[in-house]
């Protein structure tokens, strides 16, 4: 995939946020739903597909591998399932863009595959660890090779026999958990993981959706190899992490009072939630309702003074893409906030802690960063230019604390924001954010 063009952005003070907004669909239950519905034995429809540069790349992946897919409207899509067994061999790279999501998950599901493929990404993405999925796949029988010890492009060699593994991951991540149990649909006997602290369930509630006889508790899964999946259709709930932004935004500018509807409310995605409510904040949730299993609920954002907390630590893991716009609620905050058992962080799309560091000090913030944390103390934002360093979250964050800023924020290379949240900058200014392209 070529690299988005570059584009910028000026952010600044614009009015109340004030209305009713839809944002677009989840990106790891789009990713996970074209997978499975690519494994399935018959038609699945998705509704509420994220039309993101990440999900689309997953797509495009699966049409690479033999799965013919219709999109009758951006956000609806037709996969015409070829069966665990029916997978092609593509004709060259599979190329997943940024998506860590995308290329840790197919790193599993192609491990069981007959032939070999080749996973590639873009700059951010081929800087990313992925030792983390390779090392339980080899466990497992797979055979991965990866550029300097464990960095993309992975190399897969199909043919192998995989074997179930007890997997005691170490790090936390969906995406590796996810990795282990996708290899393990096409292992001899069960494959199990457990996690040092519960991750999103995502994978697991739609294997078993899909018919996949699945055990699975808050930080275990476990899963027998040899399983067929049945097509079905995924009502994809909107996406909380993009919700984030204008949560945020509705609290920090006064006067506001914002609906975010239908928003997946996923208890491993909300921490976020009770940080900012433990801050201060007024979210109401109203009509709560269930969109194909998961929990959604309208959001009802009123503006209130923050102050600062120190996060607790298990609520890391429920808020870990939050945090880029947590600091910026840090930031406009009374006090300060401290944020520890987050060094994933430096991980990400980019090293989020010394990306949101460097760009709140640019703005006037005093910021001390430690290895898994920070500490923000809240103050008042000046104008600046910071970096997004071409991650969407960072971009979106800072368009935040443009708002709250005395000057104009300057935000370069944002061009990846369409990864996650196309179309955020229109429907922000819809909302009363003062955003526009440099
Ligand atoms: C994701 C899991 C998280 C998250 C990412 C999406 C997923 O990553 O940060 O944006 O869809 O499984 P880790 O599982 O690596 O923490």
């Amino acid at each position: 995939m070529t690299s988005p063009r570059r584009l910028d952005w000026i952010a600044s003070p614009g009015t109340p946020l004030q209305g009713e907004i839809d944002v677009p669909g989840d990106k790891s239950i789009s990713h996970r739903a074209v997978m499975l519905a690519a494994l399935a034995d018959g038609t699945s429809h998705v509704d509420g597909f994220l039309e993101g540069a990440d999900t689309r790349a997953t797509a495009a992946i699966f049409a690479q591998l033999g799965v013919r897919i219709e999109a009758p409207s951006p956000s609806r899509r037709i996969v015409h399932g070829v069966g665990v067994d029916g997978l092609r061999a593509p004709a060259g790279v599979l190329d997943c863009g940024n998506a860590g999501t995308g290329m840790r998950l197919l790193s599993g599901l192609l491990a069981g595959q007959a032939f070999d493929s080749v996973l590639a990404g873009d700059a951010s993405l081929s800087r990313r660890p992925m030792g983390r999925v390779i090392e339980p796949l080899s466990r497992m029988g797979a055979q991965i090779e990866a550029h300097d010890g464990g960095l993309p492009p992975l190399r897969i060699h199909g043919g192998r026999r995989l074997r179930g593994i007890e997997f005691d991951s170490p790090v936390a991540s969906a995406q590796v958990k996810s990795a282990v149990l996708l290899a393990g649909l096409y292992a001899a006997g069960e494959t199990s993981v457990r996690e040092p602290r519960p991750t999103r369930d995502y994978t697991e509630r739609m294997l078993s959706a899909f018919g996949v006889d699945i055990d699975f508790s808050p930080g275990f899964a476990r899963l027998r190899g040899g399983q067929r999946l049945r097509s079905t259709a995924i009502e994809v709930p909107a996406d909380f992490s993009s919700a984030a932004f204008l949560i945020v935004a509705a609290t920090l500018v006064p006067g506001s009072e914002l609906r975010l509807r239908a928003v997946g409310l996923n208890p491993r995605r909300t921490g976020l939630l009770a940080a900012l409510r433990a801050m201060g904040a007024d979210i109401s949730e109203e009509r709560h309702a269930s969109h194909g299993g998961e929990p959604v609920a309208d959001l009802v954002v009123r503006h209130a003074p923050l102050r600062g907390i120190a996060v607790p630590e298990p609520l890391v893991a429920d808020m870990i893409d939050e945090f880029p716009i947590l600091a910026v609620a840090a930031a406009c905050a009374e006090g300060s906030t401290v944020v520890s058992g987050a060094a994933e962080l430096r991980v990400k799309e980019s090293d989020r802690i010394e990306a949101m560091a460097s760009g709140l000090r640019a703005l006037g913030i005093g910021v001390r960063t430690r290895p898994d944390g920070v500490l923000i103390e809240g103050g008042r934002l000046a104008g600046g230019a910071v970096d997004s360093l071409g991650d969407h979250r960072i971009a979106m964050a800072f368009a935040v604390a443009g708002q709250l800023a005395r000057g104009e924020v300057a935000i370069t290379d944002v061009a990846n924001v369409a990864t996650s949240f196309p179309g955020f900058d229109a429907l922000a200014r819809q909302a009363g954010l003062g955003l526009r392209s440099a």
